[in-house]
């Protein structure tokens, strides 16, 4: 098998690497020897893996008809669409890691493999090295999935672990992201919440079996969060993370949603900390299904991209279980009728009881406090569940009685 990888960034160069390091068991697993046989990249590539390998011009690789596996670690839409579209045009199998690729463009490309009978494979772009594309679609076969939920991003998930054990503020905790590698340069994707909503969609579409764009997916980051959010969390026997999460409702229509979220100390997510990844699944047979593990990172990412191109070097054909309908956005269920329950943080400094009034306007509600709370900070948590519509009409009236609203953030089950 003659493979060519597109980009030798962290993923590219950790695939080379992982295939050069366990070449002969990697054969065994796959059936047939397999080549890198060229490297797609625009820099220089200096290093002994890749010698003799790098091309610039795709056209090299899509013209050379033993080039049967082309695996696409180049990131972003333009110009991987184009290549990876072209591939499989060609009947080459395509192994990418590209999140962002397959939540745009996934119903698209996996039909394409499958009218040409090859493979379009992904395990790497939800959850790093965590094994999640391949049980849902295989081992999880026999289930009716009703409800995905999942901390989807390392770099938030680290800088929310920083804030709750080290009482740091978000952007402390981002510059030491950044210091260490975690967060990109520009880390607007992942602290915004828009890397959590791509991987939550990808695994909806696949879950559910139609395409859920994430564009329609009401996506809220963590830029908010401030250190006395996380006290009042703490308060209540929670912490905050930052949750991805789709279920089925009773119409058929999917609703999602990334959002900060109030998770129990006992909730199987609570306890993934740092820059891990973890995904729980809710099957009818199985109950509650935790996936844990490094979701991003070098190895782990490679790790996953190489598993597919065992299981496309394989597989004789397209493996139909891993397929989704295209959709129109229909899909998906309004946000205004999805159920919530939320902590809210206001700052109130007018005459009356402004528990009162919180529970007037928004129902039951159990006051949280924390160290050295000022006066005119008050800090509730809704105990009944009211539909987000509601739960927008309760903060619209307590802005009227002169309520500003410093922090809301959903409480979740889990
Ligand atoms: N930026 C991503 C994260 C990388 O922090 O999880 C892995 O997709």
């Amino acid at each position: 098998m003659k493979i060519a990888v597109l980009g030798y960034g962290v993923v590219g160069s950790g695939v080379v690497e992982v295939l050069a390091k366990n070449r002969q068991s990697i054969e065994k697993k796959a059936g047939c020897p397999m080549e890198v046989a060229y490297i797609l990249d625009r820099k220089d590539l200096t290093d002994a893996l890749s010698a003799g390998k790098q091309v610039r011009d795709f056209s090299v690789i899509l013209g050379d008809p033993q080039v049967d596996m082309v695996v696409e670690a180049m990131g972003g839409i333009t110009p991987a669409y184009d290549y990876v579209k072209a591939a499989l045009e060609a009947g080459k199998n395509v192994v990418t890691s590209n999140k962002e690729l397959v939540a745009a463009k996934g119903a698209q490309l996996l039909a394409l493999a499958k009218e040409k009978n090859i493979n379009f494979l992904f395990e790497a772009s939800v959850g790093g090295g965590i094994p999640i594309i391949h049980p849902l679609h295989q081992c999880l076969g026999a289930n009716q999935i009703s409800e995905i939920a999942g901390i989807l991003n390392g770099t938030t998930n680290f800088i929310l672990t920083k804030m709750i054990r080290e009482g740091m503020s978000f952007t402390q905790a981002l510059a030491l992201a950044q210091q260490l590698g975690y967060a990109e340069a520009d880390p607007t994707a992942d602290v915004e919440g828009l890397d959590a909503c791509r991987k939550i969609c990808i695994l909806a579409s696949l879950a559910f079996g139609s395409h859920l764009y994430p564009d329609g997916v009401y996506t809220q980051g963590i830029t908010k969060i401030t250190p006395e959010d996380v006290q009042y969390a703490e308060n209540a026997g929670c912490v905050i993370k930052l949750v991805g999460r789709a279920a089925k409702g009773a119409d058929g229509k999917v609703q999602a949603m990334v959002s900060p979220a109030l998770l129990h100390r006992d909730s199987q997510l609570a306890g993934i900390d740092d820059v891990f990844n973890g995904i729980l699944v809710r099957g009818d047979a199985t109950g509650d299904v935790v996936f844990y593990g490094r979701g991003a990172g070098k190895l782990p990412t490679a790790s996953a991209v190489v598993a597919d191109i065992i299981d496309a070097a394989r597989a004789s054909g397209t493996i139909d279980t891993l397929q989704w309908e295209d959709s129109d956005g229909n899909n998906l269920a309004p946000v205004s009728q999805y159920p919530v329950t939320a902590y809210l943080r206001w700052a109130y400094t007018g005459k009356g009881e402004a528990e009162a009034f919180v529970t007037q306007a928004l129902g039951p509600c159990q006051q949280l406090r924390r160290p050295g709370q000022p006066e005119g900070e008050w800090a509730f948590l809704t105990t009944q569940p009211l539909t987000e519509a509601e739960l927008e009409q309760g903060i619209q009236q307590l802005e009227k009685q002169g309520f500003e609203m410093l922090s809301l953030i959903r409480q979740l089950d889990y």
